[in-house]
């Protein structure tokens, strides 16, 4: 058994593999982005709170007064959105007293539990915002007035803080999921200090508070990752409110807990029923998401952990599209998926028969007796409040409704992601993929859905998925990736203003504003900007610049489906000798020893090709275990005399090249460069340390076998990377060759004395 499944999950891995393989250059981001480059370009700034300890826990961007609210460990904080960070307010909200103390007591973990984690900010009216927090493993809640639109007023009444429970998790690290609509909150967590009662819940506002009943059939240990309104149609009374989790799956059958994803939702104007289900949801009903890619023999590799949930809204506000990451992880391998659904998919499988089980020895089926009437799901509205059948409020509904609801709360259907595949996988990465926002950006050939996904290492990749004509398969671009943050550290929140064109990016020891693109960092020519394939940039005859359709400028050049400069740019000066922007540079190297050529291409996608040319010969570099190709550039692990020559380095790219560098490699003999610096240091003193006069011959070096192809950044500086050194060495290399002529000539007189009175043997005996 446990053999079979290790098979399985290799298969998987095999499989996953081979699918990856075939597009792994493009898998590389077009373009790599530091966290120096982004400070440098202005294209990020990092708030940090004010004492350099945030501990971010929740954001809220709001659009509406133009700020970003940010909720931490006992603090508040209200940002402008701009990249100033001026005048940032704060708020200082502790647990109430007494209350971290007992939380000790009670076992918990004094510093990364009893404080209180600010996980919840909605907006609870024009000039209100609704703050929860863990509170010592005692929620609250308060609201801060933020003041009307224009005005920077960010308080708090302390006196005036309500119990949290239903609204706030204790644990600072419970998944929790809420949303806010028409004066009421919406809850998806486990409710009570011990982490046992997990429920779905509506509080505040004027009607009874609504939950689920305790009970696995509903809510089986679920992680919330979001919750959000959707309307079904005109007719608000058929609003729904849609929660994202996994759970663990009792239809799986496996007895192993399987982990399922799951869409649930609930009527908004939901109020329980009369006998039965008091203050419960009498039209919670959930059906599994599907994130899978096909396998052989017909197994497909499920992702089933939910990580993050996206609404795409459009103008039709009821069918967004639904971005989803999944991750599968298991000690074999770990994998990501982004898929996506139609609200079209969601709703049949809503409409489809229910789930069911008619008894232990059962399987699970299709429900196929009599289903009820107003149907476990619907929603009391103008079609089910007929005369004759009058049911205006789930009060009405009939007990056996209610009873249906509560046995049967699974769909049979699953919900399969649009062309039924993830639109993107990702396996065999070194981080994992947490966060997802998108954005619809109108380009010249039509429109692109922007992926912006957050890792757990700080950097967020900026993605397209491309699909070419009728094919199914997607080719997924990586057009940058970001390192937002200084130091690996997972993204924990992401939000995008599509009016300001910025990215908010949370995690635990920061949130960075990041413009979504600066078309200029792509490069100064028309060939460089169009093999970026960014939707929101194109070339406008001089400059790489953001697109804006229905512009006047009728002179753009962008191709996103195939990056083809060639076409794009054909009346761009496109030559290569125009492109050819690399300097002429000499490299020093000794003889024996190990030595660096470095090139790296700005896009990591792009072909390099080393030539040589030796008097009027131009060739290949031909590599072998002594000289190596590497990613950053040629490696030669031993050094010869007839390595001497200029290296000319090229890049090649969608059939567009460019010489990036010209290297002139200069073999040392007899003297180490390292001699040479420790001589340069140590003044002009020739005749040193070795009192027995010059050494007949340089010294053998070892020949270096560096363990990795990579050479050491160390190695780089210090030899020829840093242009003051690279100078250095230059004059250096002149008052070598005088040393070398005066040594010349010292040695030949050493030699003559040598004759009359022979020290070295002397000394050796
Ligand atoms: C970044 O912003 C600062 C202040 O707004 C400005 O002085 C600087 O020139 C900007 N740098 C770049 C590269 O745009
Ligand atoms: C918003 O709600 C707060 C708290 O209930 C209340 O004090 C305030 O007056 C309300 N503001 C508006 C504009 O309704
Ligand atoms: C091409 O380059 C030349 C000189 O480098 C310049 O004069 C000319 O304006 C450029 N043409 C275009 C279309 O950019
Ligand atoms: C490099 O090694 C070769 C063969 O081992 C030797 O003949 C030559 O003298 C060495 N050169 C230097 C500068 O040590
Ligand atoms: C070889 O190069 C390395 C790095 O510069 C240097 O540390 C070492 O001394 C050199 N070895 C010889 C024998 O020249």
């Amino acid at each position: 058994m446990k053999e079979l499944s290790l098979l399985s999950q290799n298969m998987i891995l095999f499989v996953l593999l081979s699918m990856t393989a075939s597009a792994s250059k493009l898998n590389v981001p077009r373009l790599r982005l530091s966290y120096k480059d982004l400070l440098a370009t202005n294209r990020s700034s990092i708030f940090s709170g004010h004492h350099g300890l945030l501990s971010l826990t929740s954001v809220f961007l709001d659009e509406y007064h133009d700020r970003l609210f940010l909720g931490g460990k006992d603090v508040l904080y209200s940002l402008r959105l701009d990249h100033t960070h001026s005048d940032s307010k704060e708020i200082y909200w502790p647990p109430l007293p007494g209350n971290r103390e007992e939380c000790v007591l009670k076992g918990k973990d004094p510093q990364s539990e009893c404080a209180n984690y600010v996980r919840l900010l909605q907006p609870y009216n024009r000039t209100h915002l609704l703050a929860c927090g863990t509170g010592a493993f005692q929620p609250m809640c308060a609201f801060i007035n933020v003041g009307h639109r224009g005005e920077h007023v960010f308080s708090m009444d302390p006196t005036n803080v309500e119990n949290g429970r239903g609204k706030c998790p204790h644990d600072p690290s419970q998944p929790f999921a809420s949303t806010f609509i028409g004066g009421e909150l919406y809850t998806g967590l486990t409710a009570d200090f011990l982490g046992r009662d997990p429920v779905v819940f509506r509080s505040l506002g004027s009607r009874s508070t609504m939950r689920t009943e305790t009970d696995q059939r509903l809510l089986h240990d679920p992680k919330f990752v979001a919750a959000h309104l959707i309307p079904d149609n005109d007719d608000h009374d058929n609003d729904k409110v849609y929660f994202f989790f996994t759970e663990k799956a009792m239809e799986a059958g496996d007895g192993k807990g399987a982990i399922h994803s799951r869409i649930g939702r609930v009527c908004a104007n939901d109020a329980g029923g009369q006998r039965v289900l008091v203050n419960k949801w009498s039209t919670f009903i959930k059906a599994r998401l599907v994130c899978s890619v096909p396998g052989p023999h017909g197994i497909d590799t499920h992702f089933d952990e939910l990580e993050d949930v996206f609404l795409l809204r459009t103008k039709d506000e009821k069918n967004p599209e639904v971005y989803a990451i999944f991750s599968t992880i298991s000690n074999v391998f770990q994998g990501f998926a982004v898929c996506v659904y139609r609200m079209a998919d969601i709703r049949e499988a809503f409409n489809g028969p229910f789930a069911h089980k008619e008894g232990p020895d059962y399987q699970w089926a299709a429900y196929e007796g009599r289903v009820p009437y107003p149907r476990p799901g619907v929603c009391p509205s103008k079609i089910t409040n007929q005369p004759g059948r009058q049911f205006a409020s789930t009060k009405d509904f009939p007990d056996s409704v209610l009873q249906f609801a509560r046995s049967h709360p699974l769909m049979w259907r699953q919900v399969y992601p649009a062309m039924r595949q993830p639109l993107l996988v990702k396996t065999n990465v070194n981080y994992r993929l947490r966060q997802v926002v998108v954005d619809r950006v109108q380009a010249e050939d039509g429109q692109y859905d922007v992926m912006f996904i957050g890792t757990d290492i700080g950097t967020v990749l900026k993605v397209i998925a491309l699909r070419s004509g009728n094919s199914l398969d997607t080719e997924e671009v990586t057009l940058e990736e970001l390192q937002i943050f200084k130091v690996p550290t997972p993204i924990t929140s992401l939000d995008i203003s599509v009016k300001r064109q910025t990215l908010y990016v949370g995690s635990p020891v920061g949130v960075a504003q990041v413009r979504l693109h600066r078309c200029e960092t792509y490069g100064k020519a028309c060939a460089e900007c169009c093999l970026a394939r960014d939707p929101y940039c194109a070339w406008d005859g001089a400059s790489c610049t953001r697109y804006t359709p229905h512009s006047k400028r009728r002179y753009r050049r962008q191709d996103i489906l195939h990056g083809n400069p060639t076409l794009q740019c054909i009346d761009q000066n496109l030559s290569v000798e125009e492109l050819d922007m690399s300097e002429d540079r000499v490299v020093y190297g000794t003889e024996n020893n190990s030595t660096f050529l470095e090139c790296v291409p700005r896009s990591p996608q792009a072909t390099v090709t080393w030539l040589v040319q030796r008097e009027d010969r131009k060739e290949e570099v031909k590599t072998d275990e002594r000289v190596m190709r590497t990613e950053q550039g040629l490696l030669f692990r031993r050094l010869f005399r007839q390595d001497e020559g200029v290296y000319v380095c090229r890049s090649r790219e969608h059939g567009f090249s460019q010489t990036l560098a010209r290297l002139s490699l200069e073999v040392l003999q007899g003297e180490t460069l390292g001699e040479l610096l420790a001589r340069e240091e140590g003044g002009s003193e020739f005749a040193g340390k070795d009192r027995g006069g010059y050494k007949a011959g340089p010294p053998l070096p070892r020949p270096q076998e560096p363990r990795h192809p990579r050479p050491q950044p160390e190695y780089c500086e210090r030899v020829w990377c840093s242009d003051k050194l690279r100078r250095k060495h230059k004059t250096m290399m002149d008052k070598y060759r005088l040393a070398q002529e005066s040594a010349r000539k010292a040695r030949n007189k050493a030699s003559g004395e040598r004759n009359r009175t022979p020290r070295d043997t002397r000394a050796r005996e």
